[in-house]
């Protein structure tokens, strides 16, 4: 088992498979941004299954699939099939921006991912194409429901609440994913590069006593999916919402993961700087042993907690080269 300086666990893997994403969300890319590079210093499909590979040997079990979005990246599935497969990887999932769900729901499924976050913030056609940069809410809806026939569960919804632009119809969304058997999730805008800042943020504590009266939930101790959303349900257990409050009430005391960028920079924190390139390793010939002993030293570097608060931040990356 991995464990860090301050005796935290990490048994959750986020690898972000491109940094590339079909939408421009303001709050994520940066405004100026030109288009794509070419990606020689990718990881290949062989290099990120061996280092999830090395890290369920050292007791990873969950790992998530990211991006920018990660269903961008061509045979995605094929990648999820053979991560599915290694021994001690029990929870594969996937976040997408959903606009190419329709297409690749069931090939998901058969790959062995189990369960997807789904991004959507609105469900205004045109504040979606305001914030996203594309008129792709009718393509993600369509998604949503090819995700649920391919028996893709739970689906979880989330939605990065932003104060003036989406806060009005944080109740309508709350609806709809209660009807729709959705886990609707609140996110509080996270500063990362550029992006993030602009947009305004909106603290979710009061919002979670309006949404508890309204909808009957009560706080939970249940952990669904071992992510930083702490989840409120109502008595039946048939609703839930989660909150992910990274700036009102930071969750790092529980942190169990770390994240994989493209280029095999190993992230210690979403917050922070600490970061360890793989990628030498990978193309240098290291033995298994060799990066096990790396992702050891990496794990050693992780930080207590983010630095969101701070201004002027520190972090200069974006949040569509770890995916969140
Ligand atoms: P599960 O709980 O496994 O379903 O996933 P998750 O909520 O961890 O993953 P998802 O990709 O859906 O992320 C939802 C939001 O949580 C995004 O805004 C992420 O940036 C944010 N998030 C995920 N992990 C962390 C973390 O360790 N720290 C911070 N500050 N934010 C995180
Ligand atoms: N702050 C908070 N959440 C963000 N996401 C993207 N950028 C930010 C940000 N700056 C969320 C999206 C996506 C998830 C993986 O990360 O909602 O669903
Ligand atoms: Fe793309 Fe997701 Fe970032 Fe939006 S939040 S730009 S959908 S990676």
């Amino acid at each position: 088992m991995l464990s860090d300086r301050f005796g935290r666990s990490i048994d959750y893997l986020r690898v972000s498979v491109t940094d590339r994403c079909d939408l421009r969300c303001t709050y994520c890319m940066p405004k100026d941004f030109k288009g794509y590079e070419d990606p020689p210093d990718w990881l290949s499909f062989d290099e990120i299954e061996r280092v999830v590979a090395a890290f369920a040997r050292l007791g990873t079990t969950r790992v998530r699939l990211t991006g920018g979005e990660p269903l961008t990246r061509r045979n995605l599935p094929q990648l999820a099939t053979r991560l599915s497969s290694l021994e001690g990887v029990r929870d594969l999932s996937l976040s997408t921006n959903g606009t190419r769900l329709a297409r690749h729901a069931e090939a998901l499924a058969a790959s062995g991912i189990s369960r997807v976050n789904v991004s959507l913030d609105t469900l205004d056609r045109d504040c979606m194409a305001g914030i996203t940069g594309r008129d792709c809410l009718p393509a993600v809806l369509d998604g949503l429901q090819a995700a649920k026939a391919a028996g893709l569960a739970p689906i979880k919804i989330n939605m990065v609440a932003m104060r003036g632009v989406n806060d009005a119809e944080i109740e309508t969304m709350a609806a709809f994913c209660i009807e729709q058997h959705f886990v609707l999730r609140l996110i509080e805008v996270m500063p990362m590069g550029e992006t993030g800042r602009n947009t305004s943020y909106l603290n979710l504590a009061p919002v979670q006593q309006r949404l508890a009266e309204k909808f009957q939930l009560v706080p939970q101790a249940l952990e669904l999916g071992g992510g930083p959303a702490r989840y409120w349900s109502t008595a039946d257990g048939s609703a839930s919402i989660g909150y992910i409050t990274p700036l009102s009430q930071h969750f790092c005391a529980t942190c169990n993961r770390v994240r994989l960028a493209v280029d095999g920079t190993l992230y210690l924190c979403l917050g922070q700087e600490q970061q360890y390139p793989l990628a030498p390793l990978l193309r240098g010939g290291a033995s298994d042993a060799e990066l096990e002993q790396a992702i050891r030293e990496a794990i050693e570097l992780k930080p207590q907690q983010h630095d969101f608060g701070r201004e002027p931040t520190k972090i200069v990356r974006f949040m569509s080269q770890t995916g969140g």
